[in-house]
């Protein structure tokens, strides 16, 4: 593996967002870019944001926690280092999907269709940034025989993936590392390369064909799972109701299309989800959310999942449901 932007330099113009989350409408890819979120630093999803980038803008009050960011975070690194790794997702995520399998608005039939419409051989190897918890890769394993690797942020779900794995009995076909998978490069090439709700490891759709593609053999498969609008938001303000930080942050499904022309790739096949899938992805957080509140009381993260539980069902009812689309798209370079 090769990570291409070293973490030393990442750190001085990343922004630690512990839990606040940045715009994107699948949940464990709200929060962010591509940092970290560490567990031991009061993980009661107290949300603030911390720009280590701005340590040369004077002697403020800020900068005394920036300096105190950064120390934590170079902890947090040599603590990866001797296996101890704090690297993670906001909490939030990892309790509302503790339960998922697939964490996007793709079902079980979609994935197998997606697989069947990729026309896979048996060894072809398989690439996946946010690999979640790893249904894809280990559902096409059992049934294509395909060999993968799957990264993911998420302790949690990286963990899930490796029983899963087991589970199906192809845990020598596929692999899953617990890392940020910005700037991820392996070093065997793969025929499929895939980025399935988590564009924003390579900064954009844009950015991240352009990461798969150093992954990839010549002639081989990028796939793209990304939201569009199902039909224009009227208002920036539903926009936001359906998780974009405005209008712009998608387009519709003919533009998405388009704009992989742009990019000099054929679209060569794509599966869409539908409005049962996102109800399956979303619906299915809030009673293990309800769940998780009945078994821990006592938490100091109770208050965050209470208000999201309350908040959610009206707010995906409103805007998201409605509002958004969402498929994964096969590319080819021309
Ligand atoms: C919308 S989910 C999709 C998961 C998976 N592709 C699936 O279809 O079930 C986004 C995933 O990206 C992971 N993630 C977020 N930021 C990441 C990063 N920088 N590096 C690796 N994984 C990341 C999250 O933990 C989550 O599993």
């Amino acid at each position: 593996m090769t990570v291409s932007n070293s973490p030393i330099t990442k750190s001085l113009e990343r922004i630690v967002c512990k839990g606040a989350p940045q715009t994107n409408p699948l949940g464990c890819g709200e929060w962010l870019s591509h940092e970290g979120y560490r567990e031991d630093s009061g993980a009661s999803g107290s949300q603030q944001r911390v720009k280590i980038g701005g340590l040369q803008a004077g002697f403020q009050p800020a900068f005394l926690s920036q300096i105190l960011e950064l120390f934590r975070y170079l902890l947090s690194l040599a603590k990866r280092k001797k296996g101890f790794s704090t690297l993670d997702i906001p909490r939030i995520f990892n309790i509302s999907e503790s339960a998922h399998r697939i964490h996007n608005p793709f079902t079980a039939d979609k994935f197998a269709t997606l697989g069947a419409a990729l026309r896979l051989e048996p060894e072809t190897r398989v690439l996946d940034l946010g690999s979640g918890s790893g249904e894809m890769l280990c559902t096409w394993a059992r049934d294509y025989r395909i060999n993968g690797t799957g990264i993911d942020m998420s302790q949690l779900f990286t963990k899930q993936a490796k029983l899963r794995a087991e589970e199906l009995g192809v845990a020598d076909q596929v692999e899953f590392i617990h890392d940020d998978a910005a700037g991820y490069v392996a070093d065997e090439k793969a025929g499929v390369a895939a980025c399935v709700g988590a564009t924003w490891i390579g900064g954009g759709v844009a950015g991240t064909i352009e990461l798969l593609a150093q992954s990839l053999h010549p002639g081989g498969i990028i796939l793209i799972g990304e939201p569009y609008w199902l039909r224009s938001p009227p208002t920036e303000e539903i926009a936001k109701g359906c998780g974009a930080g405005a209008i712009s942050d998608f387009l519709t499904l003919p533009e998405l299309v388009a704009s992989f022309d742009g990019l000099d790739y054929d679209v060569v096949e794509m599966v869409l989800a539908n409005q049962d899938g996102w109800d399956r992805y979303e619906a299915a957080k809030w009673l293990t959310m309800r769940r998780w509140l009945e078994t821990n009381p006592d938490d100091d993260f109770v208050k965050d999942v209470r208000a999201r539980l309350t908040s959610e069902p009206k707010r995906y009812a409103a805007y998201t449901r409605e509002y958004l689309g969402w498929g994964v798209f096969a590319l080819m370079a021309r």
